[in-house]
C-alpha cells in the first residue's frame, strides 16, 4: 500500500512509514490520502427490481466485484436463475461501470449435486450459500438438516472446489439469540470440517470472539470469514441507544463490546483469513420501522469509510488493503484487482435517506459525519 500525506498549499506528496511522523504531520494540519487496490465486497445483498436499481450505484462506486447473496423471493436456487439474476444486475448498473457481480446459489434440502457441476461450468457462480431454514431474511427455503440431506452436494462442492458460505447461526428457539453463532460452530462447523476437511468454507459476518478464534484454529486456506462494518464499530448497546434503533438491527445480531474488540483485533492483526464483506442489506424504511421489523443494515455508502476508521484507530492502516482487496480474491482463487481507489481523510455527511420508486432506504449512520471519504483515483 502506498501511503501519502498531501500537505496543504503544496502539491508534493510525502511517503511515510512512521506512524509517529504521520501523527505529527496530521497535528500540523496535513491531509492524508491512502491509495489502495480497489476493494471487493465478498458478501452483498443487491435485491431486485427498483430496490436493485436504487442500491447498485453505491456498491459499484466503491467495489470492483461483489459476491451477490441469493436470498431473493423466490431464492436463486439454480444456475439458470443465477445467470438470469446476473443479467438483471448488469442491466441495472450505471453506464460505464465495471462492477462485476459474482453469483451464488441458495442451498436447499433438495439441491442436486448436478446443479453444482452446472454452477461451476457456468463460470458465473462462485459459491453456494447455506442458510439454516428460518435463520434470517428469506431463509424459509433454507436447509433443515445439513448432514441428513446435503452431504452429496457438499462432496460435489469439494470436487468442484466450490466454497460454502455459511450463515453461522442455529435456529433452535431454545438457544439464546446471542449464543447462536457459538452453538453453530460447536454443533455444525466443527463436525462439518471433520467430515469434509477439503471443503472451502467462509463463515459469513462473524460477530464473536469464538468465531474469530475458530477461524484462526482451522487449516489455512480452507476456512475464512467475512466481517461487516457494523460488527466492527457497534456493539449491542447501539440497538437500544436512547430507544429502539431498528436501523442497527441485523442478523447475526450485534454482540457485547468484548466480542467487538476481539473481531477488531482479528481483522487488524494482518491475518489472511479475514476479509471485507459488508452484508449491506437494504430494506424499505417501512419494513424496518414497524411492529416486526426486518433484519439488515444498509451500509454500502459508508462501509469503506468505516473500515478505514477501524484500521486507523487500531494503528493498522498498513493492513487495511490486504483486508479490503487481497485476502478475499486470494481465498477464492481469483485475481486481485489492478485498479486503485483513494481514501481521503476528509469529513463528509452521510445522507439522511435515499428515495426510490417504492419508498426510501435509511443508510447506516444516516445524517452523521464520517472521517474517510472514498474517491476514484
Ligand atoms: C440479510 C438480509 O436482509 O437479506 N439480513 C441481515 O440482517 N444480515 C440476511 C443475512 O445476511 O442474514
Ligand atoms: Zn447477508
Amino acid at each position: 500500500m502506498i501511503k501519502t500525506l498531501v500537505l496543504p498549499l503544496k502539491t508534493s506528496t510525502l511517503h511515510f512509514a512512521n506512524v509517529q511522523a504521520r501523527k505529527q504531520l496530521m497535528a500540523r494540519g496535513a491531509k492524508m490520502e491512502l491509495f489502495i487496490t480497489q476493494p471487493d465486497d465478498w458478501h452483498l445483498h443487491l435485491r431486485d427490481g427498483d430496490l436493485l436499481e436504487a442500491v447498485i450505484p453505491h456498491s459499484a462506486f466503491h467495489f470492483r466485484r461483489g459476491i451477490v447473496m441469493p436470498n431473493l423471493k423466490p431464492p436463486v436456487k439454480t444456475t439458470a436463475a443465477a445467470v438470469a439474476y446476473r443479467e438483471s444486475i448488469l442491466k441495472a448498473l450505471p453506464a460505464n461501470s465495471d462492477f462485476t457481480p459474482l453469483m451464488t446459489l441458495y442451498m436447499t434440502d433438495t439441491t442436486n449435486p448436478e446443479e453444482i457441476k452446472l454452477a461451476r461450468e457456468s463460470g458465473f457462480v462462485q459459491a453456494v450459500k447455506l442458510y439454516p431454514a428460518g435463520a434470517t431474511t428469506n431463509s424459509q427455503d433454507g436447509v433443515t438438516d445439513l448432514f441428513g440431506n446435503c452431504l452429496p452436494v457438499l462432496e460435489e462442492m469439494v470436487k468442484q472446489n466450490m466454497p460454502l458460505l455459511v450463515h453461522g447461526e442455529v435456529t433452535d428457539p431454545g438457544v439464546d439469540i446471542f449464543d447462536r453463532e457459538k452453538v453453530f460452530i460447536d454443533t455444525v462447523l466443527i463436525p462439518l470440517i471433520q467430515k469434509l476437511p477439503q471443503l472451502k468454507i467462509v463463515m459469513e459476518h462473524i460477530t464473536t470472539a469464538d468465531a474469530a478464534r475458530f477461524v484462526e484454529s482451522c487449516k489455512a486456506g480452507f476456512v475464512a470469514a467475512t466481517v461487516t462494518p457494523q460488527h466492527l464499530v457497534l456493539n449491542r448497546n447501539s440497538l437500544f441507544q436512547g430507544g429502539l434503533q431498528p436501523h442497527n438491527y441485523c442478523l447475526p445480531v450485534l454482540k457485547r463490546e468484548t466480542h467487538r474488540q476481539a473481531i477488531v483485533s482479528a481483522v487488524t492483526s494482518g491475518s489472511k483469513r479475514f476479509f471485507l464483506g459488508t452484508d449491506s442489506a437494504p430494506h424499505e424504511r417501512q419494513r424496518k420501522e414497524c411492529s416486526c421489523g426486518c433484519a439488515g443494515v444498509y451500509n454500502a455508502p459508508v462501509a469503506l469509510s468505516l473500515y478505514a476508521k477501524v484500521f486507523e484507530e487500531a494503528g493498522a492502516l498498513d493492513k487495511l488493503e490486504a483486508f479490503t482487496s487481497f485476502n478475499g480474491p486470494d481465498f477464492y482463487g481469483l485475481p486481485r484487482n489492478t485498479s486503485k481507489i483513494k481514501l481521503i481523510k476528509r469529513r463528509w455527511k452521510v445522507p439522511e435517506s435515499f428515495s426510490y420508486a417504492s419508498g426510501e432506504i435509511i443508510p447506516m449512520f444516516a445524517g452523521e459525519t464520517l472521517d474517510w471519504m472514498p474517491s476514484p483515483v
